[in-house]
């Protein structure tokens, strides 16, 4: 089906040639709709979920979670069908019925891929998504805290409806509330909470999933290794994940948040230089981190350049003062910075909502006027970086791609260094001392403008190559990047994906793709970065 192959027969034939294409794709695609409602318990209630090109729905339903702009242009490849299940027979129906007419499926829960693999493929084959928005129930047992959340619900959602029952319970995930627990979850997921709890995935006790036969299994039906795999190493890889039974945390009545801005200039490269030895040494309940960045402002196109020091700690502002005067006196905070709220509060500010905002903002799934193309990548260091290595990443956000761009450095230590790194499969665990997101955002429509900020931050990445982890330079899958390397379309070789699997999965990448091997063996499940089977590897033996 590929267009050039028609491009060299004469007109006519070649018009002839293209009905029957489209008449044998309709087909498979009628039938395909067909299978569904055969195969779903529920038939009078799979056809209200499905969504295809005839439906005028069909590009808002698309739209509507899909985070990354990038992945919204007329040359995006489009899914042949949405399926928004209600019902966990609809995702068994979408799972036998791609296997049967040899569609491949994308998983989506709350649409934040960084390159977008939960609603497109670079792969040239026809698709179907599983859009998990409508699963998305909460249901909190504060006695025994715990709570399990479809995989539809968001971080925001989850919060309200803990901080709802209680103001002294929380969960440990990232502080964005549109973000997906689907996505986020199987992926590791740190939010500000990191350095006392680690990471969501750390923090999961059951779930609940559909495998590739369509099975649902739970922890106990899964098993041990399958139920490792999910937490960290990516969702995709193994099956459709329905809900997480997770365990809530602890926090205070009173937290305290700041945040510092300052002009970056000589002396903020110093305090910045200084942090790297500070952050991941203070006790577990403070948590600091800094943004580096580069913002136009005014018409003119004025630059401001900033970095921004922004703080939780999970106790009042009499106990904070003391603690920073000791440990990190050069930031110079005095109690106007600082702020005392409760947990659920200090989520709204660090989303820099104003103060007086109702909380019912988490709820929202999406705020289309924050959406804009972007492009991200992810480092771990180990050792402070030199001060000079500060001066080139100042000097890079001067650039005039870097209008809307930043580096933002996590401070790891506390918990984070006292799991082990095989316990999930998420394996950045002690001597790292802080993780890097670089982010670079863009407005401008076209492949120009996308291929000029995309240069600027492949640039800036190979830049910080001798500041950053080697061997493997590791990266965070939930910041997913496919410049590190992808699987190609066909088979999978171990050896291919092994480079940006031991990138994001260091020593455990053999056991996911050990674990893949044995919950699907055929890579039904399958992307661009998915865990590859053993049996693939093996057919395969001359790489
Ligand atoms: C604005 C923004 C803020 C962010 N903040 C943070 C942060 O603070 N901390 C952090 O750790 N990360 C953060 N991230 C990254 C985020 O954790 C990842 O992008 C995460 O994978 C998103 O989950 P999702 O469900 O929204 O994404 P989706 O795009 O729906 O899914 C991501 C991947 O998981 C797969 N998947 C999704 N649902 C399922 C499922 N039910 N079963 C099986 N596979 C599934 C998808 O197929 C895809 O491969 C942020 C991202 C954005 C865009
Ligand atoms: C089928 O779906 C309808 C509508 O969503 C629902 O009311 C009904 O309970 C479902 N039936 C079964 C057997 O699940
Ligand atoms: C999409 O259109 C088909 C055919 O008209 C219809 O059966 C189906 O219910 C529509 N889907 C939704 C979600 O309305
Ligand atoms: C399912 O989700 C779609 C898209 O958000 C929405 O339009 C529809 O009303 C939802 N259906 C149900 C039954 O919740
Ligand atoms: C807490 O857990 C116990 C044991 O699993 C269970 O019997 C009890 O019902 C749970 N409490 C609530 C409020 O669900
Ligand atoms: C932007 O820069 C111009 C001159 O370069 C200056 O006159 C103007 O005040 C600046 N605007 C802002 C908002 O800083
Ligand atoms: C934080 O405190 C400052 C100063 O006390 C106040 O002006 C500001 O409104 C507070 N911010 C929030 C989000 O509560
Ligand atoms: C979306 O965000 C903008 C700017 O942050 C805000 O002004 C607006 O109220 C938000 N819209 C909704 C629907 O929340």
């Amino acid at each position: 089906m590929k267009p050039q192959s028609t491009m060299i027969v004469p007109s006519t034939l070649a018009l002839l040639l293209s009905f029957q294409l489209i008449a044998a794709a309709a087909d498979t695609h009628e039938s395909f709709l067909q299978c569904l409602s055969l195969h779903s318990e529920n038939s009078t209630s799979i056809s209200k979920v499905i969504y295809t090109h005839y439906n005028s729905s069909y590009s808002s339903v698309l739209e509507l979670t899909l985070q990354n702009l990038r992945f919204s242009t007329p040359a995006t490849p489009k899914p042949l069908v949405i399926i928004t299940p209600i019902h966990v027979s609809h995702i068994q129906a979408a799972i036998k019925c791609s296997q049967k007419y040899g569609m491949q499926i994308r998983v989506r829960s709350g649409g934040h891929d960084y390159e977008g693999l939960s609603f497109r493929t670079s792969y040239n084959a026809p698709f179907v998504i599983i859009d998990m928005i409508n699963l998305s129930s909460i249901s909190i047992d504060v006695e025994n805290k715990t709570a399990w959340v479809q995989v539809g619900a968001t971080l925001g959602q989850l919060y309200y409806r803990i901080a709802e029952k209680s103001p002294n319970l929380a969960f440990p995930a990232g502080s964005c509330p549109s973000v997906g627990t689907g996505g986020h979850i199987s992926g590791g997921g740190w939010g500000i909470l990191l350095r006392k709890y680690g990471l969501a995935a750390d923090n999961i006790v059951d779930a609940h999933m559909i495998d590739v036969q369509g099975r649902f299994l739970d922890r106990k039906s899964m098993g041990e290794d399958l139920f490792w795999a999910i937490r960290g190493g990516g969702g995709a890889s193994f099956g459709v994940i329905v809900a997480w039974k997770i365990k809530l945390v602890d926090v205070p009545s009173t937290v305290t948040v700041f945040t510092v801005r300052r002009p970056w200039d000589q002396i903020v490269t110093k305090l910045v230089h200084r942090w790297q030895h500070v952050a991941h040494k203070l006790p577990e309940d403070l948590f600091i981190m800094v943004f580096l960045r580069s913002l136009s402002s005014g018409t003119e196109g004025n630059r401001t350049m900033e970095a921004i020091f922004q703080s939780l700690f999970l106790g009042g502002v009499e106990k904070l003062l003391p603690l920073m005067q000791e440990r990190f006196p050069e930031l110079g905070l005095v109690k106007e910075d600082c702020n005392e709220t409760s947990w659920i509060q200090s989520i709204m500010i660090f989303n820099g909502f104003e103060s007086g905002e109702s909380l019912d903002i988490l709820l929202q799934r999406t705020n289309y006027s924050d959406r804009r193309a972007f492009k991200a990548k992810s480092d771990y260091v180990r050792e402070p970086m030199p001060g000079i290595a500060l001066e080139g990443i100042y000097e890079r956000l001067s650039k005039v791609e870097a209008e809307a761009a930043q580096l933002f450095f996590v401070p790891y230590g506390g918990k984070m260094s006292e799991i082990s790194e095989s316990a999930i499969p998420f394996p950045h665990r002690a001597g790292n001392i802080y993780e890097i997101g670089h982010l670079v955002l863009w407005a401008e429509d076209g492949i120009d403008a996308s291929q000029r900020h995309i240069n600027w931050i492949r640039e800036l990445y190979s830049y910080m190559t001798p500041y950053v982890s080697k061997n493997p330079r590791a990266a965070y899958i939930n910041y997913r990047d496919l410049d590190i390397g992808t699987n190609s379309e066909g088979y999978t070789s171990y050896k291919e994906a092994s480079v940006w699997g031991k990138k994001y999965f260091n020593h455990n990448f053999d056991r996911l793709v050990h674990v893949k091997t044995s919950v699907d063996p055929d890579n039904f499940f399958r992307n661009e970065q998915s865990i590859p089977p053993l049996s693939s590897w093996k057919k395969n033996r001359n790489d």
